[in-house]
């Protein structure tokens, strides 16, 4: 059996050389892309590779195929954090333990590194190392789908227009399900795109990265209530400054704990239905909830 702790330690220093190669790699210097790189290379779980390692793992894919999808969802959610925290936005000063992008450098390089961080995703994501055109394609479509009209953007935009508001609990749901639900799920599937599974498994990989998604957006949202700005590396108790919806604002934060949990535990359900090597899986869900950061 897989040893997930250590595989996750391998994975990590992994990513880190992955994303350093993707962001010097044929890129002309300019203060926009060392404001994308101080983004990137500035820490971070890295949740989104690794949720791509390990879904290929699940589906007997290889971690070399699987590189580049991890590369691009790393990419794709550090733009979505730098525009997060632009003032137009959620206004944070504060990110990964450093000031934000729009602080350090200026909001338009902000928007920028952003805006190009997104077409290097897809531009790492459409390169040739081997992967089947099929494959290639297919892990697209994933990511486009994930982040755009249908699913990150629209989960922020919602979000930006609920403030202040009361959200019902259906509603704010299907809001963290699009904001952050989506990418996390696309991560696993982008890297069961690098294998093989039926369609029965690519199901139950879907369902359990819907729930990991769910339960790791409850977490941020109790994190922002319970955690330390030093821990976090981001301003604690903003959500309820911007008044935003979140689970403890509309639940409290002992059942918001408890939806978390059970969320892990149907995600473990769904995973138990695979063939495939799931452990590396079944720890990050696992770590979605128990996270201190
Ligand atoms: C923060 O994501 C934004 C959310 C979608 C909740 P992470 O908690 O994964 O942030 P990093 O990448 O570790 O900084
Ligand atoms: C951000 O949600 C989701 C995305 C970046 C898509 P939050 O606004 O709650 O994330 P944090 O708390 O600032 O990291
Ligand atoms: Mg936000
Ligand atoms: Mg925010
Ligand atoms: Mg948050």
């Amino acid at each position: 059996m897989t040893d997930a702790k250590a595989c996750l330690t391998d994975w990590s220093t992994r990513i880190e050389t992955v994303l350093t190669d993707a962001l010097t790699a044929q890129l002309t210097a300019s203060r926009l892309l060392e404001a994308a790189r101080y983004s990137v290379l500035g820490g971070g779980k890295r949740l989104r590779p690794k949720l791509v390692y390990a879904g290929a793992l699940a589906a007997g894919g290889s971690l070399d195929a699987a590189d580049s999808a991890a590369i691009a969802v790393e990419l794709l959610h550090t733009y979505s954090l730098i525009h997060d925290d632009l003032p137009a936005m959620d206004d944070d000063a504060l990110r990964r333990g450093q000031p934000t992008v729009h602080v350090a450098y200026d909001e338009a390089t902000a928007i920028l590194a952003g805006d190009a961080l997104q077409a290097l995703a897809f531009q790492v994501l459409s390169r040739s190392d081997g992967r089947d055109s099929d494959t290639v394609v297919r892990q697209m479509h994933l990511l486009g789908e994930a982040v755009g009209f249908n699913g990150m953007a629209l989960g922020q935009a919602i979000d930006l227009e609920s403030e202040g508001a009361r959200l019902g609990l259906d509603a704010l749901e299907s809001m963290h399900r699009k904001k952050t639900g989506a990418l996390i799920t696309a991560s696993i599937l982008m890297g069961a795109a690098t294998g093989r599974c039926d369609d029965d498994e690519w199901l139950a990989l879907t369902r359990a990265g819907e729930a990991i998604g769910l339960a790791f957006q409850i977490q941020d949202d109790i994190l922002d209530e319970t955690a330390s700005t030093d821990i976090m590396g981001k301003p604690q108790g903003r959500d309820r400054v911007l008044e935003k919806s979140t689970f403890p604002s509309l639940m409290g934060l002992h059942e918001s704990q408890a939806r978390a949990r059970q969320l892990v535990a149907t995600a473990h359900q769904a995973l138990g239905q695979l063939k495939g090597d799931t452990t590396v899986l079944m720890q990050l869900a696992t770590d979605a909830v128990e996270r201190t950061h």
